[in-house]
């Protein structure tokens, strides 16, 4: 006779077997270009701290500065005693940054989405009245879960098709009281740019609300300013998503817009409502990092300056780096056995460097993939890359 936990004890089973259950390395020193990872020291490809901003003394410091300060949490929610001057003064940075009127920070990129995407677009059961978001195909997760939260309708469009969204409004539209378009900005698993400028375009043409979820572009596109301002469409989209967890190196998300939005938003996000409020510590080592990123644009050239070094540095190997057009530059490998297989004997040698595979890619998609940072050197990049060649050889992939 089995219980209750059965279902549970018969997945994990499942999973180890088909070489799908997740094994999670503990990390014995912060983040950086060198990491130790389960006890060993390793060049680390892994984590999304573009600028190397993760462990830098001026952040730690602005940390530490509001723990003396104002303690280490805030103990209330936005909406009742949480919202501290550190909130209030952040937000202003953080809207002044991406050139809006106004933004709301909330505790991850993750809730970020969770609290934009509902209040926006939903089904009201009194009038049976239905709204319509328009996703892309490969969009994050946690914009799926937050669309999903909605009630509205989920049409997806095909990846980065700006005329495939345009059918899909054109055949959908008329059915449903408003809709809303979202896209990644930068799409985490493949490195490539949504064409924002045309989805834009599109989404004016049939006024339906716009949003874009810019985690991976801050501190990275637009000389650090993020994919907005690489179109330079500053102001324009209804709805700015951004992480303070990636390029920034700390921890929160935002929202951001024009201030009849951002208002709007802060009163209805279930996680502004209902969950406490960021720390200050977090708080006051976001605000640092968006200063740091400011005064050093250095940075974001160094970033590009690695990536295309490493990225030309594969292709001379023969291996296929996908459509990336950022520093996030996956190795196309195929087969998840043969990726995982790659990313073991990188680690055996002293690189950290994730494989991907299904349901995380699509089938037959598997890959390793690699994320340069402004920390690493160009000696780093060359035993990363020889690294790369010995594992590539061993394993006959070239
Ligand atoms: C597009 C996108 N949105 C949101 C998130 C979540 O951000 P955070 O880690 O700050 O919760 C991620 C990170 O994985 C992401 O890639």
């Amino acid at each position: 006779m089995g219980d209750k936990l059965d279902f549970m004890r018969q997945e994990l089973e499942a999973a180890r077997a088909e070489k799908r259950y997740i094994n999670i390395r503990t990390m014995d020193s912060p983040a950086g270009a060198w990491m130790v990872v389960d006890g060993k020291k390793v060049l680390n490809f892994c984590t999304n701290n573009y600028l190397g901003l993760a462990n830098h003394p001026v952040l730690k410091e602005a940390a530490q500065k509001a723990v003396a300060e104002w303690g280490v949490g805030p103990a209330a929610v936005r909406t009742i005693a949480g919202t501290q001057r550190l909130h209030v003064e952040c937000e202003r940075r953080l809207a002044e940054f991406k050139h809006v009127e106004s933004s709301i920070l909330v505790q991850s990129g993750f809730c970020a989405n969770q609290a934009a995407i509902p209040p926006l677009v939903g089904a009201d059961r009194s009038t049976g009245a239905q709204d319509v978001i328009f996703s892309d195909r490969l969009n994050h997760a946690s914009i799926i879960d937050g669309a999903r939260l909605s009630g509205a309708k989920i049409v997806v469009y095909e990846h980065c098709d700006p005329a495939d969204l345009e059918a899909k409004i054109q055949e959908n539209l008329p059915k449903f009281r408003r809709g809303l378009v979202i896209s990644d900005g930068v799409f985490s698993m493949d490195g490539d740019v949504a064409p924002l400028d045309k989805i834009y375009e599109v989404a004016s043409r049939y006024d339906v609300l716009t949003m874009v979820d810019d985690a991976h572009g801050e501190g990275v596109l637009g000389q650090g300013r993020g994919i907005v301002a690489h179109f330079g469409l500053q102001g324009k989209f209804d709805v700015e998503i951004g992480t303070l967890s990636k390029a920034f190196g700390v921890m929160g998300g935002v929202v951001a817009g024009n201030s009849v939005v951002v208002d709007y938003i802060r009163q209805k996000a279930r996680p502004n409502l209902f969950s406490s409020a960021l720390t200050p510590a977090d708080t006051a080592a976001c605000m640092a990092a968006v200063d740091y990123v400011e005064a050093h644009p250095e940075l974001v050239d160094k970033l590009w300056e690695n990536a295309e070094y490493f990225k030309a540095g594969i292709k001379r190997l023969g291996l296929d780096t996908g459509r990336t057009q950022t520093p996030i530059v996956p190795v196309m490998l195929g087969d998840v056995k043969l990726a995982k297989d790659f990313s073991a004997r990188l680690f055996e040698y002293g690189v950290f460097a994730m494989a991907l595979g299904f349901p995380t890619v699509p089938q037959g998609l598997a890959r390793i993939r690699v994320m340069n940072t402004a920390a690493h050197t160009r000696q780093d990049l060359d035993q990363g890359l020889a690294t790369f060649e010995k594992v590539a050889r061993e394993l006959g992939v070239i």
